[in-house]
């Protein structure tokens, strides 16, 4: 039997009531596997600065460090509660940047996925969505405006000033891209390098380090597109992407783009990987605007888990199993607000009602 150590980070909003459903999920598969996971809860986020002083306390830097895998829920807080924190203490600078650096996950794997059961709550048109949606952004993690150089002055007439430096050195550039190139070889062969050259040198590089990456992947065709290009192709003919991959914050806008065209950023999982470690978190925030009323969407926590057990734990047949467990979900008539708009054919159910209609449907699967 092996035991897999999770570092568990709850974090703010909604992030305790989707990562019970998402632990609850995760209990039914050690009852049905075999396998073990050893749960060490920590704090982190806003309510670790307000309980802790800081929202990535020491205590939970060691556990990251040593977990074999670590599930995050979102962390923030709404606009005007953020004033509250001093702005390096809050939860994504102070938090979410730090573990990323900590745990050197280089590269964000966000999957874009409807699912045919759900193909009618894309805002898209039918003719677009077809039978739903499958594609997967790579986003770089670690450089770029997020970990550059800050700064803020006054110029010489006394006006307010800001610099911050978008740096990428090769090396930085060519493992994510490789990462990518891997990824699609495995799936369509086809890869989007999502830039901005036109206007930026960082997009130089990045393209030069693409190229020369292709020549060792000759079985991929790779497709160059500008960031502001993809983001209406997004839109217009979203069918055409399978793998994108492209730097931190075009990734971070996209992606939400993508929650978009899915009809819920409740439907974002990801995975941020590194070279040894791997920490899992859905792509949105908190959502405070819905928090703790028992209606925020679990899938993407769920999704989550599944990404763990198949990236950090070698269990992909269990991941598979608890997508398909939640499409079921979906075909039996039940989902979240967030999808079962009134109206709709689905029938509103809560988080916690949600996480129980997963469990079931994955105890039906077992041995199949
Ligand atoms: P958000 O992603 O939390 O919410 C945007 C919209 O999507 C809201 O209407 C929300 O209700 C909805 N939504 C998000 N997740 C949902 C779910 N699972 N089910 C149903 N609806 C869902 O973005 P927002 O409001 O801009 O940010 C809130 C806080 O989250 C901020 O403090 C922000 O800094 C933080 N944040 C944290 C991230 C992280 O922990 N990595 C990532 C993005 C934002
Ligand atoms: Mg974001």
């Amino acid at each position: 039997m092996t035991e897999h150590t999770v570092a568990v980070l709850a974090g703010d909003g909604i992030g305790p009531e989707t990562t019970r459903e998402a632990l609850k999920v995760l209990a039914a598969v050690e009852r049905a596997s075999g396998e073990r996971f050893r749960l060490e809860h920590a704090p982190f986020g806003a309510a670790a600065y307000f309980e802790h002083g800081h929202p990535f306390p020491q205590q939970t830097r060691d556990l990251c460090a040593k977990a074999d895998a670590v599930l995050k829920g979102p962390v923030g807080l709404s606009h005007e509660k953020a004033a509250e924190i001093p702005v390096e203490l809050q939860p994504e600078r102070g938090g979410v940047v730090p573990l990323r650096g900590h745990l050197e996950t280089f590269a964000n794997l966000r999957p874009v996925v409807l699912p045919a059961e759900l193909a009618h709550v894309s805002p898209l048109r039918d003719r677009i969505v077809g039978e739903g949606l499958d594609l997967v952004m790579v986003r770089e993690l670690l450089g770029g405006l997020y970990t550059g150089d800050k700064h803020r002055g006054r110029d010489e007439h006394g006006r307010r000033f800001v610099a911050e430096t978008l740096r990428y050195d090769e090396e930085q550039i060519r493992r994510v891209v490789r990462f990518a190139f891997e990824l699609a070889t495995k799936r369509k062969g086809v890869l989007h390098n999502i830039h901005k050259r036109n206007i930026l040198e960082s997009s130089v590089l990045w393209n030069e380090v693409v190229e020369e990456e292709a020549a060792h992947f000759p079985d991929v065709d790779v497709v160059h597109m500008l960031v502001d290009a993809a983001a209406t192709h997004l839109c217009l003919d979203p069918a055409q992407f399978d793998v994108m991959v492209m730097e931190n914050l075009f990734g971070d806008i996209l992606s939400d783009q993508g929650g978009g065209l899915i009809g819920s950023l409740g439907l974002m999982p990801s995975a941020c990987i590194g070279p040894e470690r791997a920490y899992y978190e859905p792509a949105h925030g908190s959502a405070p605007d819905i928090a703790g009323g028992d209606v925020a969407n679990p899938y993407s926590m769920i999704g989550c888990v599944a990404l763990m057990l198949e990236h950090s734990f070698g269990l992909p047949e269990w991941s598979r199993r608890i997508f398909a467990a939640m499409r079921r979900v979906f075909r039996a008539g039940y989902a979240t607000a967030d999808l079962a708009e009134s109206g709709s054919v689905l029938k509103p159910v809560g988080t916690a009602a949600f996480g129980d209609l997963v469990v079931e449907q994955l105890s039906k699967d077992e041995g199949s």
